[in-house]
């Protein structure tokens, strides 16, 4: 067997997880909610929530990762505990499972950046979306996204993931920032400003019930975190930095950009007078895209956005795609390449159903959020804690400099605080499943 590939830099490490971390999730959900739940109170929660409990929860999966230096699976049996494997199973089948509509999603985004060139969506963006969204262009697009994807993953950790990401994270930082200073040009931007961070306790205190559980599940969701992409990322790790210090980073980037995001959106609704409350697909490709029409330059501008847009669902994709690559390259004697096509045109397939109609596409998203991420986040938690413990804190605690308590800090949080959260947020969701009640953890797409 050839020799298992490494991350060139840690800040090439680094640098891919926050291209995980970053995608539709920051753009779509995270700018509208913040807004809705309460504007810049709604940012401390939100804050605490990634600090106290994604924080943790992602340190863990970086501990299994980087001491087994195994795939998402093999790093429980390498730890000494094999029967734990299925934990490292639920992660990499969520995986599979999200990238098939993730990658209809990200051919929706392929149709609006030509769409903007065009202007096409400008006239009826709401028709256009139903146009679009489903049938057999659906199903075209979806194949490109998915070859992209393919593309990237084949060309390896070191020339495939790390120079993308390290050319696309930057991008989508700067494209955003230079976007917001766009907006922040147009009259009426100002009002988009207000909406969007001024604090409201009223609508946080009165939905608190709501809020929470979807700050934490966002936390989740919004850090990759059970789907084994955290585990298999940090499995390419060569060497003892602070994986402390990296989740930090990765967890103030990661909010940083669904800020820089708000920036952007925010105000072109307002400047444009779009009624802003609301979430999901609908804010992106029919709310901001409408927006698009009707401002000087909108058809430059809406193709920047979605190119914006294209380059966060791409970095977070192969990541997804990699944790499947990443078992089968451990386990089988077949070529990286070779396996990433096999996989990528088998997650094709699967994503069939959810780019000819849009029902599936909810359904399997529905299935996702509600129990297979809370599940495996919870597996993964009771793993690293509880049974792993002692020797989680030494891998934890390598070349960080910091004192033991950090340590006993992260391994008390995530034996209680962070996995109550976690079986809150799982009981929720099952809820939600079988009696259709209770708010979302994180609305479907
Ligand atoms: N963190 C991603 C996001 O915010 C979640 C994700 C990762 C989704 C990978 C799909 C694939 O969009």
């Amino acid at each position: 067997m050839t020799e298992r590939e490494t991350w060139a830099t840690r800040a090439g490490f680094i640098v891919a997880a926050v291209g995980s971390a970053v995608g539709l999730g920051n753009i779509w959900q995270f700018p509208f909610k913040t807004a809705q739940f309460g504007g810049a109170s709604f940012l401390i929660v939100y804050i605490v929530a990634a600090l106290g409990i994604g924080l943790p929860a992602i340190l863990a999966e970086f501990v299994i990762g980087r001491k087994a230096n195994l795939n998402t699976i093999s790093a429980f049996e390498k730890l000494g505990y094999k029967e734990w494997r299925v934990v490292g199973a639920i992660g990499l089948f969520t995986g599979f499972w999200i990238l098939s509509y993730y990658s209809v999603v990200g051919g929706w985004v392929l149709r609006y950046i030509g769409g903007s060139l065009t202007g096409a969506y400008f006239a009826a963006p709401a028709e256009y979306f139903g146009q679009v969204s489903a049938g057999m262009e659906a199903l075209a697009l979806h194949a490109v996204f998915m070859a992209l994807v393919v593309g990237i993953v084949a060309a390896g950790i070191e020339d495939g993931i790390e120079k993308a990401t390290k050319l696309m994270v930057p991008s989508i930082v700067v494209i955003l920032a230079a976007l917001a200073v766009f907006a922040f040009t147009l009259p009426g931007a100002s009002a988009g400003y207000a909406y969007f961070l001024s604090p409201d306790f009223n609508a946080l205190s009165e939905n608190f019930a709501e809020i929470v559980p979807f700050a934490v599940g966002q936390a989740f969701f919004s850090l990759s975190l059970g789907m084994g992409a955290m585990i298999t990322y940090a499995s390419y790790i060569d060497g003892d930095q602070s994986l402390f210090g990296d989740g930090i980073t990765i967890v103030f980037l990661n909010s940083f950009v669904g800020i820089l995001a708000g920036l952007v959106v925010l105000p072109l609704l307002f400047a444009q007078g779009i009624d802003p409350n609301t979430s999901g697909a609908g804010a992106v490709f029919i709310s901001v895209a409408g927006a698009f029409g009707d401002i000087p330059g909108g058809q430059i501008i809406g193709f920047v956005f979605f190119a914006v847009v294209l380059i966060a669902a791409l970095s977070s994709a192969i990541s997804l795609l990699e944790v499947v690559v990443s078992w089968a390259i451990d386990n089988y004697d077949v070529s990286r390449p070779q396996m990433a096509i096999g996989l990528g045109g088998t997650i094709f397939l699967l994503g069939v159903p959810s780019a000819i109609d849009s029902a599936w596409l909810g359904w399997f998203d529905t299935l996702a959020y509600q129990l297979l991420l809370p599940l495996s986040v919870l597996g993964i938690l009771v793993f690293a804690a509880w049974v792993y413990g002692a020797p989680a804190i030494d891998e934890l605690m390598k070349g960080s400099g910091l004192g033991e308590g950090v340590g006993l800090t992260w391994l008390w949080l995530a034996r209680t605080l962070v996995i109550v959260a976690v079986v809150a947020t799982l009981a929720l969701g099952l809820q939600t499943l079988f009696l259709g009640e209770s708010p979302a953890i994180v609305p479907p797409l």
